[in-house]
């Protein structure tokens, strides 16, 4: 069985005070879900803050992004190393906004999920097709091909530490969920995929999640999936009360 994770981004929202109160909030909710890996993913001017307040806990800290140096003359840009440091332990790599906004490219996430690895950070990849994609009928070329471009030279063993989320750029932030079956659809072509790749014990064991307008009337539906493991959340993660509903998902 798959042990679930749930995640939330916190994108560019809270400042490191508002961060902390969340983190202390939501912390004993996600002690006692001790079935599933709950994950806070804060802004880079919070990380400090959260990992502070969230010292001991088992609500999980990630990361958003992170350059894949150890360190260098890189201006503006946070290495691994430097996360680890400040008590993360998961990354979000290759978010859509990050695709879209900063013109991140596969190969460049591939750099980022291997950097993420070398520092035991645990990756969240991200991918998923635009709208347009969708229309045209090219959702499974292009989840197939960010698929690849991010597990380039990742081996059987680490890939299966790596957690990968489907998030449908169309279904981000939007209010348009994903209906549970285009869900699973995509994710049972993932899973096919990465056991074509690394064989099917691998991809059975990889985590996954969906993400994309994830909230406390959708979980449950979304997580009934067969392969949909969990879930990426953001807007419904800024709360205490819908983030908890959404850890204490039912399938
Ligand atoms: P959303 O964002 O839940 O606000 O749609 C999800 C994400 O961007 O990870």
């Amino acid at each position: 069985m798959r042990r679930p994770i749930i995640a939330g981004n916190w994108k560019m929202y809270l400042t490191p005070e508002e961060g902390a109160a969340l983190a202390v909030a939501l912390a004993p909710r996600a002690a006692a879900r001790a079935d599933v890996d709950v994950v806070v993913c804060p802004a880079m001017p919070l990380l400090e803050s959260v990992g502070r307040a969230l010292a001991g806990a088992s609500l999980k800290l990630g990361a958003q992004n992170l350059y894949p140096m150890a360190e260098g003359a890189f201006t503006g840009e946070a290495s691994p190393k430097m996360l680890v440091a400040l008590g993360c332990e998961y990354c979000i790599i290759g978010h859509s906004e990050r695709r879209q906004y900063f013109a991140e490219k596969n190969a460049f996430v591939n750099a980022k999920v291997k950097a993420a690895l070398e520092f035991d950070l645990t990756p969240i990849v991200c991918i998923g097709e635009t709208l347009e994609e969708r229309e045209k009928k090219l959702t499974f070329d292009v989840v197939g091909a960010q698929l690849e471009g991010a597990f380039e030279q990742i081996s059987a063993e680490q890939a299966a530490g790596i957690v990968v989320a489907y998030e449908p750029v169309w279904a981000i932030g939007t209010g348009h969920t994903a209906t549970p079956e285009q869900a699973q659809e995509v994710h049972a072509f993932i899973r096919l995929k990465l056991g074509r790749k690394y064989g099917d014990k691998t991809a059975q064991a990889m985590r996954l999640q969906y993400g994309g307008s994830v909230k406390p009337d959708n979980v449950d539906s979304l997580m009934a999936q067969p392969d949909i493991d969990g879930a990426l959340v953001g807007g419904a993660s800024l709360k205490v009360d819908s983030f908890a509903r959404i850890l204490n998902f039912k399938r």
